[in-house]
């Protein structure tokens, strides 16, 4: 067994978010998110390059790599620590791009824009968890209040929508 649990790579294979922070040159942090997270083995995981050109600059200088991927209802995740190493016409990119092309219509709209893996070396992995849960909370009452939250920030959208589409007409 790897570093990585049964529960961490499902939440990594059901999350379709990670967010990715490498070093800038000049020591300062980068940002940014990925929907293209995968598990490649019990120590590794993975995106996919379509639009990074800041995070794969940065790693091929510096490798170091942190990925926090969050449920936002349950608000528990896992942060991993590790190493990357960028992969371009290889066997590991023909074999994303391959699952890209068998996956979910999303990815398979994106496969061809594949530029590079990022295979990450997991070192640490730790859970994170809402400080909310310390007030003796469950993790089905969280689930039910933030989507009743949700919900109703997306009806809000789709109210606002409507008043447009009138306004328009
Ligand atoms: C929801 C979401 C998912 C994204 N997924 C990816 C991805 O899997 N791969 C990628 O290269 N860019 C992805 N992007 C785009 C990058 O995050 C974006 O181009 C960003 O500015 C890149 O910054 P960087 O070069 O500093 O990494 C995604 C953006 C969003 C909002």
């Amino acid at each position: 067994m790897g570093i990585l649990t049964a529960p961490m790579q499902q939440a990594l294979t059901e999350q379709r978010l990670i967010f990715v922070a490498t070093v800038c040159p000049d020591g300062t942090p980068n940002l940014s998110p990925k929907g293209t997270v995968m598990v490649w083995d019990d120590d590794h995981l993975l995106f996919t390059d379509l639009a990074s050109p800041g995070t794969m600059r940065n790693l091929e200088q510096n490798p170091a790599i942190e990925i926090n991927t969050l449920d936002v209802f349950a608000r528990k995740g896992y942060r991993f620590k590790g190493v990357a190493a960028i992969h371009r016409d290889d066997d590991v990119f023909d074999e994303i791009v391959d699952r890209m092309r068998n996956g979910t219509v999303t990815l398979q709209r994106l496969a061809d824009a594949v530029r590079a893996v990022a295979l990450i070396r997991v070192e640490q992995a730790l859970p994170l968890e809402s400080p909310a849960y310390w007030s003796g909370i469950s993790e089905a009452e969280t689930r039910r209040d933030w989507e009743s939250y949700w919900g109703n920030v997306n009806a809000s959208w789709h109210a606002a929508q409507s008043v447009a589409a009138a306004g328009d007409s």
